[in-house]
């Protein structure tokens, strides 16, 4: 076995460590690992771990050395660098395998070099060493500051939230090695934010005080500092600012800006009137300064009060007009709730508060007031003309009680049935009135005020007319009667009622009789039926024309008014032959024509006359 097939087996097992056991290697400084294992290679390369730091700014600094153990210090072996950098940034003296590192390097950008090494005879040019792959590690400084990448940061945490909440967590990056030394291990801390921060030094997490109200401040600058080398003296450092902004929460309730409020309302506004606002402030904002009015008190018949959304003023508005002279001074609570509420803060204060309106009443000159607002009289009819029918009263409701005078409103075409006293109000009749022509007079009244005219107020009067009974009954109609020359004794030959003008509360009953006079020896008889109805009855048999063309029968009807009217009234009965119809027809027209004043002679004429237009024989005997 010769020399080249050691050195070939030597490498064998050398070659592996500085191109695999390195990378996994880097970040332990520990440099005693790998030369025990090199010490067990007795020929070939020998290697030591090699290093550059990074940032060095000499021109020429020594990384190590490539060795064979098969250099004899003769100066036969030239050592050869190829690989990255070779040249440019690392030199190799030939002669004894130093390497030197040309330029500053920077870990951040380049973390190892892979080279190869080469030994060759000067002699043949031929390699006494086959090449060999090696890493140069840059070793990492504390060169690079952390840096906030996310900064600044803003954030919305809401007021009053617990202690110790998170509030937001920063982090900043390094770019050192994170594997080696404290170069990128950082440490946070507050610049500026004590004390209602605090952050976490090791996960940058932003912590809030409790209580924090944003009525108070509203906004917090908080910075924050990050420091690698957990904060040693050399450490670097950055900064980064928290825009902190506390979001409202209902913790305040609503108050009222004035203990009492005055206003005033002229008695003569109309209802819906607005009588003033009152107005509560509420630290918070938006839905959490939200309220609702209302009012307590004894004047709530008069008074209401409304929510005012946009400017979030209760308005008090007139329910019931109000008067001046009944009550000068109204007093009423408001009340004023937010219209949502945070239970946390409940218990602390009533989300209520209140406060006292006084309104006071301003007089205005009124129109006389009547004591009703329309009356009902009565006075009875024929009553003579002068007779009192009643009075009016009308009173100046205001304070200075100015005398009134009275007068009617006269109708277009009304015939002065009344006057009143202009002073106290009396009325009466000027004339006696008919309560079959009108039962009610329905007449205005004004009363004006004489200090001021412009003062009216109306009334309604209406009278009624009482009925006296100045009226008696009569026949309703012209009865039409006949009797039969054959009729028998007790037949019905009409049925009478009557009428009466006058009214009569309970209803009329009239009583039907035979005149005194004509009731001894009459062919007819009168029966009352008690209905207000009478039947007229034969009292004899057989009439005869020849003795007695006609009846006349006085009938007396009475009333029952008060007091009562009899009147009598006269029922022609006229005798027919009533063999057939024909001559019924004639006694009838007879009959009428008697009753018109005309003789017997001209009535045949016209009778014949009528009946020949008719087409029938008037004498067909
Ligand atoms: C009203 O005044 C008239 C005189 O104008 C007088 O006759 C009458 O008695 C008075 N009536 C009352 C009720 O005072
Ligand atoms: C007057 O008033 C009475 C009672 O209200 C009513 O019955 C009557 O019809 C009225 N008469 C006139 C003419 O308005």
């Amino acid at each position: 076995m010769n020399c080249s097939t050691w050195l070939s087996l030597i490498l064998v097992l050398v070659q592996p460590w500085p191109c695999s056991t390195s990378p996994r290697n880097s970040g332990t400084p520990n440099t005693e690992q790998p030369v025990t294992a090199l010490r067990r290679v007795k020929r070939g390369w020998v290697w030591e771990p090699l290093y550059v730091t990074e940032e060095q700014t000499a021109t020429e600094v020594y990384v190590g050395q490539l060795k064979s153990d098969l250099e004899k210090q003769d100066g036969n072996l030239k050592y050869i660098l190829t690989g990255e950098g070779a040249e440019t940034i690392f030199s190799i003296n030939e002669y004894s395998g130093k390497i030197y590192v040309k330029q500053k390097l920077d870990r951040e950008k380049k973390p190892f070099y892979v080279l190869r090494a080469q030994a060759i005879s000067r002699k043949t040019q031929l390699p006494v060493e086959p090449e060999s792959e090696f890493i140069i590690k840059v070793r990492d400084i504390n060169d690079n500051a952390p840096q906030f990448l996310d900064g600044p940061y803003v954030v919305t945490v809401p007021e009053m939230s617990p202690a110790d909440t998170s509030v937001i967590q920063v982090t900043a990056t390094d770019g050192d090695d994170p594997s080696y030394g404290n170069n990128a291990r950082l440490l946070y801390s507050l610049l500026q934010g004590q004390p209602y921060f605090s952050v976490e030094p090791k996960t940058g997490v932003i912590r809030m005080a409790s209580g924090m109200d944003r009525e108070t401040a509203d906004q917090y600058f908080v910075i924050i500092q990050a420091q690698d080398m957990v904060g040693q003296a050399e450490a670097l450092s950055a900064t980064a600012t928290v825009t902190i902004y506390l979001s409202d929460v209902n913790d305040n309730p609503p108050k009222f800006q004035q203990e009492l409020y005055s206003m005033s309302i002229s008695e003569e506004a109309p209802v819906g009137t607005t009588v003033g606002r009152v107005s509560a402030e509420d630290a918070d904002v938006g839905e959490n300064a939200a309220m609702n009015y209302s009012i307590e008190g004894d004047s709530l018949d008069f008074f209401d009060i409304i929510t005012d959304n946009e400017t979030q003023e209760g308005i008090i508005l007139l329910k019931k007009r109000v008067d001046y002279e009944s009550k000068r001074r109204h007093s009423i609570q408001a009340k004023v709730v937010n219209r949502h509420t945070d239970e946390r803060f409940l218990e602390a204060e009533p989300f209520e508060d209140k406060t006292i309106v006084k309104i006071d009443v301003e007089d205005a000159d009124e129109p006389p007031v009547f004591t009703l607002e329309n009356y009902v009289m009565e006075i009875a009819e024929e009553a003579v003309s002068g007779s009192v029918v009643g009075m009016v009263t009308a009173r100046d409701p205001d304070n200075d009680d100015s005398p009134v005078r009275y007068s009617i409103v006269q109708g277009m075409h009304f015939n002065r049935l009344f006057s009143i006293d202009e002073h106290n109000g009396t009325i009466l009749t000027t004339q006696p009135l008919d309560r079959e022509i009108a039962s009610w007079h329905n007449i205005t009244v004004t009363a004006t005020e004489t200090r001021n005219p412009e003062m009216i107020s109306e009334a309604t009067v209406y009278i009624q007319v009482l009925d006296v009974n100045d009226h008696a009954p009569e026949f309703p109609k012209y009865y039409e009667t006949f009797v039969c020359e054959n009729a028998v004794s007790g037949q019905l030959i009409q049925s009478i009622s009557a009428v009466d003008k006058d009214d009569s509360p309970q209803g009329h009953h009239f009583h039907f009789s035979l005149a005194q006079e004509a009731a001894s020896n009459s062919s007819f008889t009168v029966k009352d039926n008690q209905d207000n109805t009478a039947g007229i009855f034969t009292a004899k048999s057989g009439f005869s024309r020849q003795e007695e063309f006609a009846f006349f029968l006085p009938i007396i009807i009475l009333d029952n008014g008060t007091p009562p009217l009899t009147s009598t009234n006269t029922l022609t009965v006229t005798v027919c032959d009533c063999d057939t119809e024909v001559k019924i027809v004639y006694c009838r027209y007879r009959a009428f024509m008697y009753a018109m004043g005309l003789s017997t002679e001209a009535l045949v004429a016209v009778l014949a006359c009528i009946l020949i237009l008719l087409g029938t024989n008037p004498f067909p005997r």
